[in-house]
């Protein structure tokens, strides 16, 4: 049985990301955790789902999220060891139909719990499923650029996304609603959690200054694609800022005004002028 839910495509995909965003160097230890939406036809097909193996309750509660399945990383797991035992460090689960506890249908072998970034992963599904009824995926991780900007740059969103459009000319059109942030926070808890779910009614990049990023997205690859955008941006930041020499020109707001209008998306209002 085991290894049939192995073989779900939702559990590969999980294999893959986690060891690629470990690859990129975005995941040391155990850094970074995922969920993924699962519908309940998806779980169904691997899993007998009547069988629940451990219940747990949440101080959070989430009845918009009632009878919902997800696939999330378990926390303390480290990325690089997912795909070589993702029965340990993956969990899939459902909440309960109040909301208040989540049922464990798989995984999580040794006692492992979900990902302690769980109260934001299921308070930004909720925001971003208001807003796109094809959301999926939740992605954190530590991206290295990212981070880094956010010691070198002012924290003011507008000001911090239109950097980033600047440094490599694809990224209005890959992330039009631009990046938001948040004043540094004690991760793992409620209110990171509140607050990075407000933002993520209106953006699918929410920034955690000198810790890491959000990406929401309706794919697995598509949320990947976002944070590794964003994080190219951030690098060509870091790379011509170290640069003695200084910037020497760079694509301009009209640039980025004819970019939008050729590939048809409209940057955030406020950001561009001309
Ligand atoms: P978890 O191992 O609990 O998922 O935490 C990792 C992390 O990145 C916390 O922000
Ligand atoms: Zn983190």
């Amino acid at each position: 049985m085991d290894e049939k839910v192995i073989q779900a495509p939702f559990v590969q995909e999980m294999m893959d990301a986690t060891y690629n965003m470990w690859r990129m160097g975005w995941d040391e230890r155990n850094g970074g955790n995922i969920s993924y939406l699962l519908t309940e036809e998806e779980v169904s097909s691997y899993l007998d789902i009547t069988r629940v193996l451990r219940n747990l309750p949440l101080n959070f509660p989430v009845p918009e999220l009632s009878n919902k399945y997800f696939i999330v990383t378990g926390s303390g797991k480290y990325f690089k060891n997912v795909k070589g035992n993702p029965e340990d460090c993956l969990g899939i689960l459902r909440v309960s139909e109040l909301g208040d506890s989540i049922d464990i249908l798989w995984g999580l072998k040794n006692g492992g719990n979900p990902t302690s970034e769980l109260p934001s992963h299921f308070m930004s599904h909720i925001a971003r499923l208001k807003v796109d009824k094809n959301h999926r995926v939740i992605m954190h991780n530590h991206a290295t650029n990212v981070l880094a900007m956010t010691f070198t740059h002012e924290l003011e969103e507008k000001s911090f996304t239109k950097t980033l459009w600047q440094m490599c000319t694809e990224c209005v059109v890959v992330f039009p609603d631009g990046v938001a942030l948040l004043p540094w926070m004690v991760p793992g808890t409620d209110l990171i959690g509140e607050k990075t779910a407000e933002k993520m009614i209106d953006y699918r990049v929410v920034i955690w200054p000198q810790h890491g990023i959000f990406g929401a997205g309706t794919t697995m690859d598509e949320t990947f694609g976002l944070i590794e955008t964003v994080e190219k941006a951030a690098q060509i930041y870091t790379i011509i800022h170290s640069h003695q020499g200084g910037v020497k020109q760079v694509i301009t707001d009209k640039d980025l005004i004819a970019l939008a209008s050729a590939f048809g998306v409209t940057p955030r209002e406020g950001i561009l002028q001309g």
